[in-house]
């Protein structure tokens, strides 16, 4: 896929510069807990910077449903960019409307300002064209660096784009190279793996992935639709009864499904863990976790392997002793030559605790944008910025 870069503008000087950037970043009492996403957009905001523009900076933060919420307000992202960029970030208190509007007029060269959380407006997730006109009235061009929202079809990814020359930024290019990478590459073995908890939202990417890759290695809950599909017990183990018989199909050889399991009669941190076989399973227990030996199978393959990809923990991480395969999984792959490209939330929160984070090729920053690539799904907001 070839696309708009913008590295391939000539004239960035005294220009306005739109760019959306996705640093939803997770909060705790208003505290930013995780700055990776704002981390992985310096380099674009830099580049502009140093090209002579202005940067008028688009953001959304959690699912307000175009209402005013004050709990996610974009104050403490623009504080921390501030803080990272040591340069001031002028912060607006609206989205569109007079004082933005004033604001983005009077914008200097190499000043940068944050419009408020994006989606405080009510038409920004209606991909209305209106909103798109307003912000496009306020630059010259739009950038879009916001890969982790580009699955949304939204007014301040898609239809903006519409009415400004657009451009993909440094982290959307990279996002796009690397996962790319995962579908297309000729290199072999390649291998996915794919955890996390509904089987729901990883069935199209792991019927697209059993297509591109020579294993597929499932954990996590979704493991548990698998079993009960070859008529396994599962207990009181979290299933998606609705998809058992997707699962079924998807049964390949490919499809590599753990043969061990922790199990625990309750998700607690006290709860006794026990290993065993995969089809030993009481109907009073829970799998919490995959076992040691599907672990060392794992890791046999993933030693072979050229590339891996890997969304989802592998067990209910939350617990210390059921993060176990998760973690010896993640060293494995940390450990080893081969390519290596990762992605969702909790497998990045999980590899960022365990001090590995860069030990790996490329770590995304998409969650739902990174599943819906690898689907080989056309992204809404990357479609516009194709080149033809
Ligand atoms: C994400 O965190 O995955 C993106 O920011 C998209 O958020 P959304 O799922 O609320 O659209």
């Amino acid at each position: 896929m070839k696309i708009r870069s913008i590295k391939s503008t000539k004239d960035l000087k005294g220009k306005k510069v739109l760019l959306r950037v996705d640093f939803n970043v997770p909060l705790k009492k208003g505290k930013i807990i995780d700055d990776f996403r704002i981390k992985s957009g310096l380099p674009t905001i830099k580049y502009l910077l140093n090209k002579g523009a202005a940067v008028i900076i688009l953001n959304h933060l959690g699912r307000p449903k175009g209402k005013v919420t004050a709990e996610l307000s974009n104050k403490p992202v623009s504080q921390r960019l501030s803080k990272l960029l040591k340069k001031k970030v002028i912060q607006l208190d609206e989205v569109v409307g007079a004082k933005s509007s004033k604001t983005v007029k009077s914008l200097k060269l190499g000043q940068i300002v944050m419009l408020e959380n994006v989606r405080f407006h009510h038409r920004e997730e209606k991909n209305c064209k209106r909103l798109a006109r307003t912000l496009a009235s306020y630059a010259d061009l739009f950038v879009n660096d916001a890969f982790a929202v580009c699955h949304r079809k939204a007014s301040s990814v898609s239809a903006i784009t519409e009415y400004l020359p657009s451009y993909a930024g440094l982290l959307l290019e990279s996002e796009i190279e690397n996962l790319s990478k995962v579908l297309e590459s000729k290199v072999k073995p390649k291998v996915a793996i794919i955890g996390g908890a509904k089987l729901e939202t990883k069935v199209k990417v792991i019927t697209n992935l059993l297509k591109k890759m020579d294993y597929v290695l499932v954990g996590g809950a979704i493991a548990n639709n698998f079993f009960k599909a070859k008529g396994y017990e599962v207990g009181k183990s979290l299933v998606d009864d609705e998809y058992v018989p997707v699962a079924k199909k998807l049964l390949k050889n490919k499809l590599i499904i753990p043969e061990d399991v922790a199990v625990a009669k309750k998700i607690s941190a006290k709860s006794k863990s026990i290993v065993k076989p995969a089809n030993q399973v009481n109907q009073s227990e829970i799998i919490l976790d995959i076992g040691p030996k599907s672990v060392k199978k794992f890791t046999t393959i993933i030693k072979k392997s050229k590339m891996v990809v890997w969304n989802g923990p592998l067990g209910y991480f939350e617990i210390a002793k059921f993060k176990k395969a998760s973690s010896q999984i993640a060293k494995a792959i940390a450990g080893s030559k081969t390519e290596s490209i990762i992605g969702g939330g909790e497998t990045v929160q999980l590899i960022e605790g365990l001090g590995l984070k860069n030990k790996f090729s490329f770590v995304s920053t998409g969650g739902g944008a990174m599943l819906e690539f690898l689907e080989g799904k056309m992204l809404p907001g990357i479609r516009p910025l194709v080149k033809r």
